[in-house]
């Protein structure tokens, strides 16, 4: 008599068997084509090539949010997605850094201290792939609440599978990738259960070509928006701040 465990071995590696022959394509039948190197085709997220693929999917986040960036509007390092998605509706635009001396900073805070940051200043705040900066994500939402009128708006997106950058990793140091799963309960528990929503966006053909560096006018736009749940390549948030 085989013992129960031998026995399921036993299947396990018939099964393998059978799926190594009958896959398509076969086991040493693919073509990696230009894409057989082991370094990126841009070192430089793609932006040498045209549209990075997570700025498509930020863009395109923020397109269909246009109706938060309105009134006061805090953006990190740079207002030019507060100029292209607010338009008219923004009253005033500020742009935050976390150290004096920026010529173009209105406000100067750093994240990861939420003393140092404004309280219930802004309607709408934009951050974009930021947190992944920062070692301790907690205070960091705190500041982002806190800055937030009540009722106001904080639209986010972080990395899922991403390449580390060099340059932010050299001057802040690049700690974190996110799932949905992570950013959700970490949002959450700053501004709590209701009011969040997060999005993710990707799939193995666009974690592929955003790890390669390609650029969006090379890709099938389709293929980038269909979503596969087990490949998030970004994560992009809405979080309300709770009126009082
Ligand atoms: C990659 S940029 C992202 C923002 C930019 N608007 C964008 O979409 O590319 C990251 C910015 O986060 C800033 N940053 C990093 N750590 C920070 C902190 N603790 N407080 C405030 N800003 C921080 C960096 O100075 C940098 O300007």
């Amino acid at each position: 008599m085989i013992p129960e465990h031998r026995f399921k071995d036993f299947l396990r590696d018939i099964r393998r068997k059978v799926q190594r022959r009958t896959r398509f394509p076969g086991v040493g039948h693919i073509n990696l084509g230009s894409l057989d190197r082991v370094t990126p085709v841009s070192g430089n997220w793609g932006f040498d090539r045209g549209q990075p693929v997570d700025r498509y999917y930020i863009e395109n986040f923020l397109d269909r949010s246009r109706d938060h960036i309105a009134g006061r509007v805090l953006e990190v390092a740079d207002n030019a997605y507060t100029c292209r998605f607010g338009k008219q509706a923004v009253t005033r635009s500020d742009i935050l850094h976390d150290a004096p001396g920026h010529p173009r900073a209105t406000v100067v805070a750093d994240l990861s201290a939420p003393e140092t940051a404004p309280t219930n200043e802004f309607d709408c705040i934009i951050c974009t792939q930021t947190l992944q900066l920062i070692y301790d994500i907690s205070p960091a939402l705190q500041s982002l609440h806190k800055m937030l009128k009540p009722g106001g708006t904080l639209l986010l997106t972080v990395p899922g599978i991403t390449a580390i950058s060099r340059e932010d990793m050299n001057r802040h140091g690049d700690f974190w990738r996110f799932t949905s799963a992570s950013i959700e309960r970490a949002l959450q528990d700053t501004f709590g259960a209701d009011g969040v929503v997060v999005k993710a966006f990707g799939n193995v053909y666009a974690a592929t070509a955003f790890l390669h560096g390609l650029a969006v006018e090379e890709l099938d736009r389709n293929k980038l928006d269909f979503l596969d749940p087990d490949y998030e390549v970004l994560l992009a948030a809405t979080a309300r701040k709770r009126a009082r």
